[in-house]
C-alpha cells in the first residue's frame, strides 16, 4: 500500500481508520497525501474483513484543502487536472462503496468540506467551521460538490458557500443536512468510532448495497468530469495565480 507520513491508517474491528496527519499546515492535502489516500480506499475497498472506513484528522483542525502550494505546482506542470492526484481520489471517493464516517473539529476548507458530501455519516465538532470558498480562490466547485451540495442544501445556500464564502459552523452544518451532530471537540472522535463500530457490525453485503443504491455513482463521475476541465482552466488563470500569491504572501484575507 502507499503510505504517507501525513496519512496514517489502521485497521481492526472491521474498520480501516484514515487519519489525516499533516497538524503544522491544518492537514492541507499534497499529492502524497492524496496518493496515500487513494491506496487506503482500494485497501478497504478489496478488503472483505474491512466493512467501514472512518475519517479523522490529528491536531484542532480538519483540513484545509488543497495545499495552495501544490496548486501552483500543478499549474505550472502542464500536467492535465484530470489525471492528477487529487482528482484520481474524487474519482476514487465517488467510486467508494463502503460506508463512510467522518470525525470534524475546526477548519474543513474546500475538499475538507466536500470530500464530507461523499462521507454517509458525519459528526462535526460545534465550533467547526466548514467552509468551500473557491470563488474567492478563482477556482471551481469539485468532487461533484456542484450537483452534491446544492441537492443536500439548496441551490441559494450552496452558492453563498462556493461564491460568498460564507461559512457553516457545526450546528448549522447540522441544520441544513451536512452533519449528523455536532458535539464538542473532544467527543466527536469517539462519537464518530463508536457510529462505524456499529456500522461493521452490520450486515456487511447489505451495508454496501443500501449506500450504492443511494448514490448515483455516473453521475457523480460526470460531474467530477465537467468540474475538472473547467477546474483546469480556472487554475492557469491569472485571477486563481494572483489569489495563491495573496495566500503564500499573507497580503489578501484569509478564506
Ligand atoms: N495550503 C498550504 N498551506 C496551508 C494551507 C493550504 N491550503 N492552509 C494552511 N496552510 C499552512 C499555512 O501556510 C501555515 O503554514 P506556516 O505555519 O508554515 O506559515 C499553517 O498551515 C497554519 O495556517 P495559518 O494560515 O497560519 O492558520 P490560521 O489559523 O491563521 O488560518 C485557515 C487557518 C484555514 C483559515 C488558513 O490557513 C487558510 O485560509 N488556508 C487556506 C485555505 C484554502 O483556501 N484552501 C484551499 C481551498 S480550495
Amino acid at each position: 500500500m502507499n503510505t504517507s507520513t501525513q496519512v496514517r491508517t489502521e485497521r481492526g474491528s472491521g474498520l480501516l481508520s484514515i487519519t489525516l496527519a499533516r497538524p503544522d499546515k491544518k492537514n492541507a492535502l499534497t499529492s502524497e497525501m492524496y496518493r496515500a489516500l487513494v491506496a487506503a480506499l482500494e485497501l478497504a475497498g478489496s478488503e472483505p474483513s474491512i466493512h467501514a472506513v472512518l475519517l479523522d484528522a490529528d491536531g484542532a483542525d480538519f483540513c484545509a484543502g488543497n495545499d495552495i502550494v501544490d496548486f501552483v505546482a500543478l499549474a505550472g506542470s502542464g500536467q492535465g487536472v484530470e489525471s492528477s492526484d487529487v482528482f484520481r481520489f474524487l474519482r476514487a471517493l465517488a467510486q467508494f462503496d463502503k460506508p463512510l464516517v467522518a470525525a470534524v473539529r475546526g477548519r474543513a476548507v474546500g475538499i475538507g468540506t466536500t470530500m464530507l458530501l461523499h462521507c454517509d455519516l458525519v459528526y462535526v465538532a460545534g465550533n467547526a467551521r466548514l467552509s468551500t470558498p473557491f470563488v474567492d480562490l478563482a477556482l471551481v466547485p469539485e468532487a461533484a460538490s456542484s450537483l452534491l451540495l446544492p441537492a443536500r442544501i439548496g441551490h441559494v445556500r450552496a452558492f453563498a458557500l462556493f461564491a460568498l464564502g460564507e461559512t457553516l459552523d457545526g450546528h448549522a452544518a447540522v441544520d441544513c443536512g451536512l452533519a449528523n451532530a455536532a458535539l464538542s471537540a473532544e467527543e466527536v472522535a469517539a462519537h464518530a468510532r463508536a457510529a462505524a463500530l456499529t456500522l461493521a457490525g452490520k450486515p456487511a453485503l447489505a451495508l454496501q448495497a443500501t449506500k450504492k443504491l443511494m448514490r448515483e455513482q455516473q453521475r457523480m463521475l460526470n460531474a467530477i468530469e465537467s468540474e475538472g476541465r473547467e477546474f483546469a482552466q480556472r487554475l492557469v488563470s491569472a485571477e486563481a495565480q494572483a489569489a495563491f500569491r495573496a495566500f503564500m504572501t499573507r497580503r489578501g484575507p484569509g478564506p
